[in-house]
C-alpha cells in the first residue's frame, strides 16, 4: 500500500466537451511527460502498454510498485471500470484518467473504486483527470471536488447550460469551435484558448468574457 501524505494537494481535472472537440489530445499534452499513468480506455487510443483483462493489468500493475509506467485498460465494461479505479488507487503516485465517465457513471452514483479514487486519491499523490462528453449526465463527485475544469465545444444545451453554470461564466462563453477551450480553477481566473497543431495557422480565437 503507497505511504499517505495527508500534505498533499488535491489535483482533480474535468475535461468536457462534446466528440471531436478536443479533449483526448488535451489530455494526452498535459500526461505526455508524466512518469506513471493509468488510462481507463475504451477506445484504445493513448500510447502505452494496452490491457484487454483487468486481471493482466493488476499483476503488471502490482509488480510495478514505484517504477515508471504507462498503462491503458481497453475494456468498456462497467464491472471493469470499478476494478481499474480500485487498481489505479492502490498503485498511487500517479495520473489517472478515466475516459467517457458519462458511460460509466451517472449524476447520482459513482461506482465505488471511482469515489474512493476521486475522494482519496490526493494523499496517495494520484492526479485524476475524468474525461466526457456529457457532463451533465456524468457522476457529481468530481465535478464536486475538482480543482480545474476544462471544457471544449459542447453540442447539447443542456450540457452548455450545466457547464455555465460549474464554470461560472455565461451562456455565450463557452467554446462554439472545435480545439476551443475554457477552463477555471474554483475561485480563480477564467481562461481561455485553442488546441494548436504543428503546421496550422495561428488560432485566432477571440475570447468573450
Ligand atoms: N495533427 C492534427 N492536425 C490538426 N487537427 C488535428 C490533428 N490531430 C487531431 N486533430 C483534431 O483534433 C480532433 C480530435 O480531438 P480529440 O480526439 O481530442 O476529440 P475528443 O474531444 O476526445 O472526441 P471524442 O469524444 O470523440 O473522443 C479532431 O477532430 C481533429 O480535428
Ligand atoms: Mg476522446
Amino acid at each position: 500500500m503507497a505511504r499517505v501524505d495527508v500534505s498533499r494537494a488535491a489535483n482533480i481535472v474535468v475535461v468536457a466537451g462534446s466528440s471531436g472537440s478536443g479533449k483526448s489530445e488535451w489530455v494526452k499534452r498535459q500526461i505526455r511527460r508524466k512518469r506513471r499513468v493509468i488510462v481507463w480506455d475504451p477506445d484504445g487510443e493513448y500510447d502505452g502498454q494496452r490491457f484487454a483483462s483487468v486481471r493482466e493489468l493488476l499483476q503488471v500493475a502490482r509488480a510495478n510498485p514505484a517504477g515508471p509506467g504507462r498503462y491503458c485498460l481497453t475494456s468498456a465494461r462497467l464491472a471493469d471500470f470499478d476494478l481499474w479505479a480500485k487498481i489505479a488507487f492502490a498503485w498511487a503516485n500517479c495520473v489517472a484518467v478515466a475516459e467517457e465517465t458519462a458511460d460509466v457513471t451517472s449524476p447520482g452514483k459513482a461506482p465505488e473504486g471511482w469515489g474512493q479514487l476521486v475522494r482519496r486519491g490526493r494523499k496517495r499523490g494520484i492526479t485524476v483527470i475524468g474525461v466526457t462528453q456529457r457532463p451533465a449526465e456524468s457522476d457529481k463527485t468530481i465535478m464536486g471536488n475538482a480543482t480545474l475544469i476544462h471544457c471544449g465545444r459542447l453540442a447539447r444545451d443542456k450540457d452548455r447550460r450545466y457547464m455555465a453554470q460549474e464554470l461560472d461564466c455565461p451562456l455565450d462563453a463557452l467554446p462554439t469551435e472545435p480545439l476551443e477551450w475554457v477552463e477555471r480553477r474554483p475561485g480563480g481566473e477564467f481562461k481561455t484558448g485553442k488546441l494548436f497543431f504543428r503546421g496550422q495557422k495561428k488560432p485566432i480565437f477571440t475570447p468573450k468574457k
